[in-house]
């Protein structure tokens, strides 16, 4: 494996996440992101996650913790991020266009050997790179919230990703201690196509009145031994990425997918989940 520096685009809650944890397994991180103060409060926010749930466990020393934080490079410009890195992972907002647009940009600019993945949680891998010319260098490495916590990885394989570049894939996701699974492009792949319609349907019950938003939480919480309730999760998640997902998800595979007009409205008020302090629950 020579995979040493990986630039990661877009630094919200995935791309911080994802940075936290390539720099944790030793990968210097150049962090990219459209503004200064997102980049700063991405910084700040692996700092505190750092600080809680490793230096606090004694799994890592306040040294070590702030070895992590030096190897993690902040930039606004995406040109200097891509300079030196042997990888680079997309994690912008769920949007084809956008993406499309970022693959084709970085394909241009990045050398043939750098692998370009997305961390799309729902898009199909073979659309993204449909617009490059190298699109056997374009892979899935859908990760999962929190990123430095969660074990597992789903890789994407799409239409004209090489083996050569899925193995690589296969491999780096391993060295970060990840269990992966290897799944076909399809929309929402194996995890975002189930998740997404529980969640879905516990929205659409909340706004019939089934039952209160806790107690479906907790219903499902308890019915199925599930860490948290599909509106707990959502709200972590993001409503706003729930939405694209819904609007994607129901143009390819049916109505079925239709967001529920519930989160249509939520995301119109800009009531996003913890992101935005407000979802269904306050934060
Ligand atoms: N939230 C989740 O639980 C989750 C889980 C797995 C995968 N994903 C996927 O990860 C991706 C990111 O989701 P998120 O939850 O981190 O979203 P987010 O809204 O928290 O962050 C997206 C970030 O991308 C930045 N961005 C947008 N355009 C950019 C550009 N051109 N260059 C650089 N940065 C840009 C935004 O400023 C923002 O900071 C999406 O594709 C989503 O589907 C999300």
């Amino acid at each position: 494996m020579d995979i040493k520096t990986v630039c990661v685009v877009g630094a919200g809650i995935m791309g911080a996440g994802i940075a936290q944890l390539c720099a944790y397994h030793k990968y210097k991180v150049n962090l990219v992101d459209i503004n200064n103060e997102i980049l700063t409060n991405a910084k700040a926010s692996i700092k505190k996650n750092l600080d809680r749930f490793f230096v606090s466990k004694k799994k890592i020393s306040v040294e070590e913790a702030s070895q992590i934080l030096d190897k993690i490079s902040l930039f606004t410009n995406r040109d200097d991020a891509i300079g030196d890195v042997d990888m680079v992972i997309e994690a912008v907002f769920e949007d084809m266009a956008l993406k499309q647009k970022l693959f084709s940009d970085l394909d241009a600019k990045c050398d043939r050997g750098i692998i370009l993945a997305s961390n799309t949680s729902s898009l199909s891998i073979s659309d993204i790179a449909s617009k490059t010319n190298h699109q056997e260098r374009i892979v899935g490495i859908h990760f999962f919230n929190p990123a430095p916590v969660m074990k597992l990885i789903e890789l994407i394989k799409g239409k004209n990703t090489s083996d050569g570049v899925f193995l690589k894939a296969k491999q780096f996701s391993e060295s970060l201690g990840k269990t992966v699974v290897s799944v076909n492009d399809s929309p929402g792949f194996v995890t975002t196509r189930l998740i997404y319609v529980m969640c879905n349907e516990a929205i659409k019950m909340f706004e019939d009145g089934l039952a209160s938003k806790e107690d479906i939480d907790i219903a499902i919480k308890l019915a199925f031994n599930f860490p948290m309730g599909p509106l707990e999760l959502s709200d972590l998640v993001g409503l706003d990425t729930y939405d694209h997902i819904g609007d994607y998800l129901s143009s390819e595979l049916g109505n079925t997918y239709k967001p529920a007009a519930m989160l249509k409205k939520m995301v119109k008020k800009g009531t996003l989940g913890r992101k935005s302090k407000e979802g269904f629950y306050q934060y």
